[in-house]
């Protein structure tokens, strides 16, 4: 059937006085902040497997290197809390004090280990008298590199058949850079290698440091998420969120920004969460963890600190404002109140 010029015009009019149908918002996506490092040591294989089980969408491995320059999953750099290395004789001698960011910090460092050497070591949990589930698992994990992480990721999504997403986070790569071991580099390889640099991956690179970030911008296509902590409130104004804008594509606030404590409940929320949508930036807010110990007091259930209180209205808060994902140690606990809302 030929169209003639008036049925084109009518065509062009009718579409153009068609309303715009609103897309439907994406589900906001579970981050598992550090693997279900509630229930396993945290950036262990074992916490981001199990993370995946439990329905994760994502799984963060912090990145700090070693001697080598290798990039390796842990918080920090100094691994006397989440590792063995204390107890094991043959590194005493590596003990030593230096400074952070500003900060003094005593213990072992990755940076004067070579992977070989931190592979002997095992992971332990951090905090055991609040997750002693957690602890059962002590001293049957390797620390993982992050290429490690990647191929899990790749794997499980493979047997599970669906997308697992990597949310690598830089950890002092201002400090890094400083001692000639720079973590930019190789995560972008890593992520070259990984057919990962894309802002359509499953992959958001997270930083605290903004020059840093800003400075990655140029070098990548994927999504680059600046972290803000609740200390630096000035960050997400309407301004500071514009800012940021310029070089991210969203934001990681800690979720106090998002959902301010009142009389020991939660308070309405702010409007950081709109603003972040005003300046297009996506909001993932952390880090939800179920234990009494971390919760407002009127969340609290029974007693004991390690007692798990109401999480739950946390992240149904979070998510009832319009939060795009949160970042929670407790990853099946965040999939369930999604996917009941
Ligand atoms: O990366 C989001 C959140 O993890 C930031 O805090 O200290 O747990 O890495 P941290
Ligand atoms: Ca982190």
């Amino acid at each position: 059937m030929t169209m003639t010029r008036r049925t084109l015009a009518a065509t062009a009019l009718v579409t153009a006085a068609a309303p715009t149908l609103a897309q439907p918002r994406p589900k906001p996506l579970v981050i598992a902040h550090r693997g279900a490092s509630g229930e396993r040591p945290e950036h262990t294989l074992l916490a981001y497997r199990e993370a995946i089980a439990q329905g994760a969408d994502f799984i963060e491995p912090d990145l700090v290197a070693t001697k080598d320059g290798v990039l390796v999953a842990r918080h920090e750099n100094e691994i006397a809390g989440t590792t063995d290395v204390a107890a094991r004789p043959e590194f005493a001698a590596r003990k030593t004090i230096k400074t952070i960011d500003g900060e003094k910090v005593e213990g072992w460092f990755t940076e004067d280990f070579t992977l070989a050497e931190l592979k002997t070591l095992r992971c332990r949990e951090r905090l055991p008298q609040l997750r002693p589930v957690s602890a059962a698992f002590d001293g049957n994990e390797a620390i993982p590199t992050f290429r490690e992480v990647l191929d899990l990721a790749r794997l499980e999504g493979l047997r599970a058949g669906r997308t697992i997403g990597i949310y690598p986070e830089l950890k002092h790569p201002t400090y890094f850079g400083a001692i000639d071991i720079p973590l930019e580099a190789p995560l972008l390889l890593a992520l070259r290698r990984a057919r990962m640099d894309d802002p359509k991956a499953p992959v958001f690179i997270q930083c605290f440091e903004a020059e840093r970030l800003k400075a990655l911008r140029p070098n990548t296509r994927a999504r680059l998420v600046q972290l803000v902590g609740a200390d630096r409130p000035e960050m997400v104004t309407p301004a500071g969120l514009k800012a940021i804008a310029a070089y991210a594509n969203g934001v990681g606030t800690d979720w106090s920004l998002v959902l301010p404590t009142v009389d020991g409940g939660l308070g309405p929320a702010s409007t950081v969460i709109r603003d972040a949508h005003a300046a297009g930036l996506q909001i993932h807010p952390w880090t939800v963890r179920a234990e009494n110990f971390f919760l407002p007091a009127k969340l609290k259930r029974g007693t004991g600190p390690a007692e798990h209180g109401d999480a739950a209205a946390v992240v149904k808060a979070l998510f009832a404002a319009g939060a795009d994902g949160v970042f929670t140690d407790f990853p099946g606990l965040a999939v369930r109140v999604r996917d009941a809302g």
